[in-house]
Protein backbone atom coordinates (compact mmCIF):
# COMPACT_ATOMS: atom_id res chain seq x y z
CA UNK A 1 0.00 0.00 0.00
CA UNK A 2 1.02 3.73 -0.99
CA UNK A 3 1.63 5.35 2.50
CA UNK A 4 -1.01 8.79 1.95
CA UNK A 5 -1.58 11.29 4.35
CA UNK A 6 -5.15 11.46 4.00
CA UNK A 7 -6.79 8.57 6.60
CA UNK A 8 -9.14 6.25 4.65
CA UNK A 9 -12.13 7.42 6.43
CA UNK A 10 -14.50 8.68 3.64
CA UNK A 11 -15.07 6.93 0.30
CA UNK A 12 -15.05 10.69 -1.36
CA UNK A 13 -11.67 11.30 0.00
CA UNK A 14 -10.28 8.18 -0.71
CA UNK A 15 -11.51 8.39 -4.15
CA UNK A 16 -9.66 11.54 -4.82
CA UNK A 17 -6.30 10.88 -3.54
CA UNK A 18 -6.64 7.95 -5.62
CA UNK A 19 -7.36 9.57 -8.67
CA UNK A 20 -4.63 12.35 -7.91
CA UNK A 21 -2.44 9.68 -7.29
CA UNK A 22 -3.69 7.73 -10.80
CA UNK A 23 -2.45 10.57 -12.86
CA UNK A 24 0.90 11.10 -11.04
CA UNK A 25 1.47 7.30 -11.68
CA UNK A 26 0.60 7.55 -15.04
CA UNK A 27 3.00 10.39 -15.91
CA UNK A 28 5.21 8.17 -13.98
CA UNK A 29 4.11 5.30 -16.21
CA UNK A 30 5.17 7.27 -18.74
CA UNK A 31 8.43 8.23 -18.14
CA UNK A 32 9.18 4.23 -16.79
CA UNK A 33 7.94 3.70 -20.28
CA UNK A 34 10.29 5.85 -22.05
CA UNK A 35 13.01 4.55 -19.81
CA UNK A 36 12.11 1.10 -20.73
CA UNK A 37 12.14 1.52 -24.25
CA UNK A 38 15.41 3.66 -24.38
CA UNK A 39 17.07 0.63 -22.65
CA UNK A 40 15.49 -1.80 -24.59
CA UNK A 41 17.12 0.35 -27.64
CA UNK A 42 19.88 0.55 -25.88
CA UNK A 43 20.11 -3.29 -25.48
CA UNK A 44 19.14 -4.00 -28.86
CA UNK A 45 22.15 -1.93 -30.05
CA UNK A 46 24.50 -3.11 -27.92
CA UNK A 47 23.47 -6.30 -29.07
CA UNK A 48 23.80 -6.05 -33.17
CA UNK A 49 27.20 -4.41 -32.35
CA UNK A 50 28.71 -7.20 -30.18
CA UNK A 51 27.01 -9.43 -32.98
CA UNK A 52 28.71 -7.48 -35.91
CA UNK A 53 32.31 -7.40 -33.82
CA UNK A 54 32.03 -11.24 -33.29
CA UNK A 55 30.81 -11.13 -37.37
CA UNK A 56 34.08 -9.46 -38.07
CA UNK A 57 36.50 -11.37 -35.63
CA UNK A 58 35.44 -14.85 -35.14
CA UNK A 59 33.20 -16.93 -37.36
CA UNK A 60 35.11 -17.59 -40.46
CA UNK A 61 34.59 -21.24 -40.07
CA UNK A 62 30.84 -20.84 -39.22
CA UNK A 63 30.38 -18.43 -42.41
CA UNK A 64 32.67 -21.02 -44.27
CA UNK A 65 29.98 -23.79 -42.97
CA UNK A 66 26.76 -21.92 -44.09
CA UNK A 67 28.35 -20.54 -47.63
CA UNK A 68 29.88 -23.95 -48.50
CA UNK A 69 29.07 -24.75 -52.02
CA UNK A 70 26.23 -27.12 -52.20
CA UNK A 71 27.48 -29.38 -54.82
CA UNK A 72 31.13 -29.43 -53.20
CA UNK A 73 29.33 -30.82 -50.02
CA UNK A 74 27.54 -33.61 -51.86
CA UNK A 75 30.67 -34.59 -53.85
CA UNK A 76 32.10 -34.64 -50.20
CA UNK A 77 29.49 -36.23 -48.75
CA UNK A 78 29.72 -39.05 -51.66
CA UNK A 79 33.36 -39.49 -51.49
CA UNK A 80 33.24 -40.00 -47.42
CA UNK A 81 29.64 -42.60 -48.25
CA UNK A 82 31.93 -44.59 -50.90
CA UNK A 83 35.56 -44.88 -49.53
CA UNK A 84 35.83 -43.73 -45.77
CA UNK A 85 32.34 -45.20 -44.10
CA UNK A 86 33.40 -48.52 -43.19
CA UNK A 87 36.04 -47.18 -41.10
CA UNK A 88 35.38 -44.01 -39.72
CA UNK A 89 31.33 -44.34 -39.75
CA UNK A 90 27.85 -42.48 -40.73
CA UNK A 91 28.22 -39.49 -38.35
CA UNK A 92 32.45 -39.56 -38.48
CA UNK A 93 32.37 -41.15 -35.21
CA UNK A 94 34.60 -44.11 -35.89
CA UNK A 95 34.25 -47.37 -35.59
CA UNK A 96 35.94 -49.93 -33.45
CA UNK A 97 39.06 -51.46 -34.55
CA UNK A 98 39.07 -50.13 -37.85
CA UNK A 99 39.13 -46.07 -37.50
CA UNK A 100 39.16 -42.94 -34.95
CA UNK A 101 36.42 -40.05 -34.95
CA UNK A 102 37.20 -37.49 -37.02
CA UNK A 103 34.88 -35.63 -35.56
CA UNK A 104 36.96 -32.28 -34.70
CA UNK A 105 39.99 -33.16 -36.77
CA UNK A 106 39.38 -30.34 -39.37
CA UNK A 107 40.32 -30.04 -42.70
CA UNK A 108 43.79 -29.90 -42.49
CA UNK A 109 43.87 -33.45 -41.18
CA UNK A 110 41.91 -34.71 -43.66
CA UNK A 111 44.00 -32.68 -46.83
CA UNK A 112 47.18 -34.35 -44.93
CA UNK A 113 45.95 -37.62 -44.48
CA UNK A 114 44.39 -38.04 -48.07
CA UNK A 115 47.15 -35.74 -49.96
CA UNK A 116 49.84 -37.90 -49.26
CA UNK A 117 47.78 -41.01 -50.28
CA UNK A 118 47.66 -42.30 -46.61
CA UNK A 119 43.80 -42.43 -46.89
CA UNK A 120 41.89 -44.28 -47.68
CA UNK A 121 44.02 -46.45 -46.05
CA UNK A 122 43.93 -50.25 -47.64
CA UNK A 123 44.36 -52.83 -44.54
CA UNK A 124 44.73 -52.03 -41.36
CA UNK A 125 48.61 -51.66 -40.20
CA UNK A 126 50.73 -50.20 -37.78
CA UNK A 127 51.23 -47.03 -39.86
CA UNK A 128 49.14 -45.72 -42.96
CA UNK A 129 51.89 -45.65 -45.21
CA UNK A 130 52.46 -42.66 -48.02
CA UNK A 131 51.28 -43.63 -51.04
CA UNK A 132 50.22 -42.03 -54.64
CA UNK A 133 46.99 -40.73 -53.92
CA UNK A 134 43.28 -42.00 -54.29
CA UNK A 135 41.38 -39.29 -54.54
CA UNK A 136 41.20 -35.76 -57.71
CA UNK A 137 42.43 -33.02 -55.97
CA UNK A 138 38.79 -32.09 -55.85
CA UNK A 139 37.66 -35.11 -54.21
CA UNK A 140 40.02 -34.03 -51.43
CA UNK A 141 38.46 -30.33 -50.62
CA UNK A 142 35.32 -31.85 -51.07
CA UNK A 143 35.48 -34.56 -48.23
CA UNK A 144 37.92 -32.06 -46.53
CA UNK A 145 34.79 -29.27 -46.64
CA UNK A 146 32.48 -31.90 -45.96
CA UNK A 147 34.32 -33.35 -42.42
CA UNK A 148 34.75 -29.67 -41.80
CA UNK A 149 31.63 -28.63 -41.81
CA UNK A 150 30.79 -31.69 -39.23
CA UNK A 151 32.84 -30.47 -36.35
CA UNK A 152 34.94 -28.04 -36.97
CA UNK A 153 39.05 -27.94 -36.31
CA UNK A 154 41.90 -27.06 -37.42
CA UNK A 155 41.98 -25.76 -41.67
CA UNK A 156 44.59 -25.52 -43.92
CA UNK A 157 46.22 -22.06 -44.13
CA UNK A 158 44.89 -19.73 -46.66
CA UNK A 159 48.42 -19.92 -49.04
CA UNK A 160 49.73 -22.73 -50.09
CA UNK A 161 53.04 -24.01 -52.58
CA UNK A 162 56.10 -21.85 -52.50
CA UNK A 163 53.98 -19.23 -50.69
CA UNK A 164 54.63 -20.90 -47.31
CA UNK A 165 58.56 -20.93 -47.59
CA UNK A 166 59.42 -18.69 -44.60
CA UNK A 167 62.01 -15.86 -45.44
CA UNK A 168 64.49 -16.90 -42.45
CA UNK A 169 65.30 -20.83 -42.83
CA UNK A 170 68.41 -20.64 -40.45
CA UNK A 171 65.70 -19.29 -37.68
CA UNK A 172 63.51 -22.55 -38.90
CA UNK A 173 66.89 -25.03 -38.25
CA UNK A 174 67.22 -24.00 -34.87
CA UNK A 175 63.18 -24.86 -34.23
CA UNK A 176 63.60 -27.81 -36.33
CA UNK A 177 66.08 -29.13 -34.52
CA UNK A 178 63.91 -28.19 -30.88
CA UNK A 179 60.83 -29.56 -32.31
CA UNK A 180 61.55 -32.19 -34.87
CA UNK A 181 65.05 -33.46 -35.10
CA UNK A 182 64.40 -36.11 -32.49
CA UNK A 183 62.09 -38.00 -34.42
CA UNK A 184 63.03 -36.81 -38.11
CA UNK A 185 66.48 -36.80 -37.72
CA UNK A 186 68.72 -33.33 -38.04
CA UNK A 187 68.15 -32.96 -41.70
CA UNK A 188 64.31 -34.85 -41.82
CA UNK A 189 65.42 -38.27 -43.47
CA UNK A 190 63.13 -39.71 -41.10
CA UNK A 191 63.80 -42.44 -38.49
CA UNK A 192 62.34 -45.29 -36.64
CA UNK A 193 60.50 -45.29 -33.41
CA UNK A 194 58.58 -47.98 -31.41
CA UNK A 195 56.49 -50.91 -31.93
CA UNK A 196 56.96 -50.46 -35.79
CA UNK A 197 56.11 -46.82 -36.43
CA UNK A 198 58.60 -44.60 -37.64
CA UNK A 199 59.16 -40.88 -38.44
CA UNK A 200 59.02 -40.74 -42.35
CA UNK A 201 61.44 -39.30 -44.39
CA UNK A 202 60.62 -35.45 -45.03
CA UNK A 203 61.73 -35.11 -48.31
CA UNK A 204 58.60 -36.15 -50.67
CA UNK A 205 56.31 -33.53 -48.56
CA UNK A 206 55.28 -30.72 -50.26
CA UNK A 207 54.83 -26.93 -48.29
CA UNK A 208 51.23 -27.73 -47.74
CA UNK A 209 51.61 -31.39 -46.44
CA UNK A 210 54.21 -30.34 -44.13
CA UNK A 211 52.38 -27.39 -42.85
CA UNK A 212 49.34 -29.67 -42.39
CA UNK A 213 51.29 -31.85 -40.69
CA UNK A 214 52.20 -29.71 -37.81
CA UNK A 215 48.81 -28.66 -37.26
CA UNK A 216 47.04 -31.98 -37.33
CA UNK A 217 49.76 -34.03 -35.69
CA UNK A 218 49.42 -37.47 -37.49
CA UNK A 219 49.27 -40.52 -35.73
CA UNK A 220 52.67 -40.69 -33.24
CA UNK A 221 53.54 -37.04 -34.15
CA UNK A 222 52.29 -33.82 -31.87
CA UNK A 223 50.58 -31.64 -32.97
CA UNK A 224 52.00 -27.81 -32.92
CA UNK A 225 48.96 -25.55 -32.44
CA UNK A 226 49.60 -21.82 -33.79
CA UNK A 227 50.24 -21.41 -29.86
CA UNK A 228 53.06 -23.66 -29.93
CA UNK A 229 54.47 -22.64 -33.36
CA UNK A 230 53.04 -19.15 -34.29
CA UNK A 231 52.30 -19.70 -38.73
CA UNK A 232 55.37 -17.71 -39.16
CA UNK A 233 57.52 -20.18 -37.59
CA UNK A 234 56.08 -22.56 -39.15
CA UNK A 235 56.60 -21.01 -42.36
CA UNK A 236 60.30 -20.92 -41.47
CA UNK A 237 60.20 -24.84 -40.60
CA UNK A 238 58.97 -25.26 -44.10
CA UNK A 239 61.61 -23.18 -45.78
CA UNK A 240 64.60 -24.94 -43.24
CA UNK A 241 62.95 -28.71 -44.23
CA UNK A 242 63.03 -27.47 -48.07
CA UNK A 243 66.41 -26.08 -47.88
CA UNK A 244 67.59 -29.35 -47.15
CA UNK A 245 65.69 -32.04 -49.30
CA UNK A 246 66.60 -32.76 -52.53
CA UNK A 247 70.05 -32.59 -52.14
CA UNK A 248 69.94 -28.99 -51.93
CA UNK A 249 72.69 -27.83 -49.55
CA UNK A 250 73.90 -31.08 -49.49
CA UNK A 251 77.57 -31.48 -47.79
CA UNK A 252 78.71 -33.97 -50.21
CA UNK A 253 79.05 -37.60 -49.22
CA UNK A 254 76.00 -40.18 -48.66
CA UNK A 255 74.02 -38.52 -46.29
CA UNK A 256 73.97 -41.75 -43.73
CA UNK A 257 70.93 -39.61 -41.46
CA UNK A 258 73.32 -36.20 -42.25
CA UNK A 259 75.69 -36.47 -39.99
CA UNK A 260 78.64 -36.06 -42.19
CA UNK A 261 80.83 -37.17 -44.80
CA UNK A 262 81.45 -40.94 -42.85
CA UNK A 263 80.96 -42.91 -46.03
CA UNK A 264 84.22 -41.57 -47.70
CA UNK A 265 85.69 -41.99 -44.79
CA UNK A 266 85.10 -45.47 -44.35
CA UNK A 267 86.44 -45.95 -48.16
CA UNK A 268 89.49 -44.11 -47.43
CA UNK A 269 89.91 -46.16 -44.29
CA UNK A 270 89.68 -49.38 -46.09
CA UNK A 271 91.80 -48.34 -48.90
CA UNK A 272 94.44 -46.98 -46.67
CA UNK A 273 94.48 -50.20 -44.64
CA UNK A 274 94.86 -52.27 -47.47
CA UNK A 275 97.55 -50.22 -49.74
CA UNK A 276 99.49 -50.44 -45.99
CA UNK A 277 98.60 -54.25 -45.63
CA UNK A 278 99.81 -54.61 -49.39
CA UNK A 279 103.24 -52.73 -49.20
CA UNK A 280 103.87 -54.61 -45.67
CA UNK A 281 103.31 -57.68 -47.37
CA UNK A 282 105.67 -56.64 -50.49
CA UNK A 283 108.01 -55.62 -48.24
CA UNK A 284 107.78 -59.02 -45.84
CA UNK A 285 108.35 -60.92 -49.30
CA UNK A 286 111.70 -59.21 -50.48
CA UNK A 287 113.32 -59.36 -47.51
C1 LIG B 1 40.54 -49.33 -43.83
C2 LIG B 1 40.10 -48.35 -42.89
C3 LIG B 1 40.13 -46.87 -43.23
C4 LIG B 1 39.59 -46.22 -44.34
C5 LIG B 1 38.87 -46.84 -45.52
C6 LIG B 1 39.82 -44.81 -44.12
N1 LIG B 1 40.49 -44.62 -42.95
FE1 LIG B 1 41.07 -42.82 -42.18
N2 LIG B 1 42.02 -43.78 -40.64
C7 LIG B 1 42.05 -45.16 -40.44
C8 LIG B 1 42.93 -45.46 -39.35
C9 LIG B 1 43.24 -46.85 -38.80
C10 LIG B 1 43.46 -44.22 -38.89
C11 LIG B 1 44.53 -43.99 -37.83
C12 LIG B 1 45.81 -44.10 -38.65
C13 LIG B 1 47.07 -43.84 -37.99
O1 LIG B 1 47.05 -43.42 -36.85
O2 LIG B 1 48.12 -44.04 -38.65
C14 LIG B 1 42.86 -43.19 -39.72
C15 LIG B 1 43.10 -41.83 -39.58
C16 LIG B 1 42.50 -40.84 -40.34
C17 LIG B 1 42.67 -39.43 -40.13
C18 LIG B 1 43.52 -38.78 -39.06
C19 LIG B 1 42.71 -38.56 -37.84
C20 LIG B 1 43.43 -37.73 -36.82
O3 LIG B 1 43.05 -37.83 -35.65
O4 LIG B 1 44.35 -36.99 -37.18
C21 LIG B 1 41.93 -38.79 -41.07
C22 LIG B 1 41.77 -37.29 -41.25
C23 LIG B 1 41.30 -39.80 -41.88
N3 LIG B 1 41.65 -41.03 -41.40
C24 LIG B 1 40.48 -39.53 -42.95
C25 LIG B 1 39.99 -40.51 -43.81
C26 LIG B 1 39.24 -40.22 -45.00
C27 LIG B 1 38.89 -38.81 -45.47
C28 LIG B 1 38.96 -41.40 -45.59
C29 LIG B 1 38.22 -41.64 -46.90
C30 LIG B 1 38.73 -40.95 -48.04
C31 LIG B 1 39.51 -42.47 -44.75
N4 LIG B 1 40.12 -41.88 -43.67
C32 LIG B 1 39.41 -43.82 -45.01
C33 LIG B 1 41.34 -46.09 -41.17
C34 LIG B 1 40.70 -45.84 -42.38
C1 LIG C 1 57.37 -37.71 -31.58
C2 LIG C 1 57.94 -37.83 -32.88
C3 LIG C 1 57.70 -36.69 -33.89
C4 LIG C 1 57.99 -35.36 -33.78
C5 LIG C 1 58.58 -34.62 -32.59
C6 LIG C 1 57.64 -34.77 -35.06
N1 LIG C 1 57.14 -35.72 -35.90
FE1 LIG C 1 56.56 -35.45 -37.84
N2 LIG C 1 55.97 -37.39 -37.94
C7 LIG C 1 56.09 -38.32 -36.93
C8 LIG C 1 55.44 -39.56 -37.34
C9 LIG C 1 55.34 -40.82 -36.53
C10 LIG C 1 54.94 -39.32 -38.64
C11 LIG C 1 54.17 -40.31 -39.52
C12 LIG C 1 52.69 -40.22 -39.24
C13 LIG C 1 51.88 -41.13 -40.09
O1 LIG C 1 52.44 -41.80 -40.95
O2 LIG C 1 50.66 -41.17 -39.91
C14 LIG C 1 55.30 -37.97 -38.99
C15 LIG C 1 55.01 -37.37 -40.21
C16 LIG C 1 55.43 -36.13 -40.60
C17 LIG C 1 55.24 -35.57 -41.93
C18 LIG C 1 54.64 -36.28 -43.13
C19 LIG C 1 55.72 -36.76 -44.07
C20 LIG C 1 55.20 -37.42 -45.31
O3 LIG C 1 55.95 -37.57 -46.24
O4 LIG C 1 54.06 -37.78 -45.39
C21 LIG C 1 55.76 -34.33 -41.89
C22 LIG C 1 55.84 -33.35 -43.06
C23 LIG C 1 56.26 -34.09 -40.55
N3 LIG C 1 56.05 -35.21 -39.79
C24 LIG C 1 56.85 -32.91 -40.12
C25 LIG C 1 57.23 -32.65 -38.80
C26 LIG C 1 57.70 -31.38 -38.35
C27 LIG C 1 57.90 -30.17 -39.22
C28 LIG C 1 57.95 -31.51 -37.00
C29 LIG C 1 58.41 -30.45 -36.03
C30 LIG C 1 57.67 -29.22 -36.00
C31 LIG C 1 57.65 -32.89 -36.64
N4 LIG C 1 57.21 -33.55 -37.75
C32 LIG C 1 57.79 -33.41 -35.36
C33 LIG C 1 56.72 -38.11 -35.73
C34 LIG C 1 57.15 -36.91 -35.22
Amino acid sequence: MTASPEPPNSKGCRKMTTTKKSSGRRFGARGKLRRRVAGLLALGVALIGAGAVYAVFVPKAQTAQAQGDPAQMRLGEQVYNNTCITCHGANLQGVQNRGPSLIGVGDAAVYFQTSTGRMPMVRQEAQAARKPPMLSPEEIDAVGAYIQAHGGGPERPAQTGAALQGSDPARGGELFRLNCASCHNFTGRGGALSAGKYAPNLDPASEDQIYTAMLSGPQNMPKFSDRQLTPNEKKDIIAYIKSVSNGNNNPGGDSLGGFGPASEGVIAWIVGIGALIGVTLWIGSRA
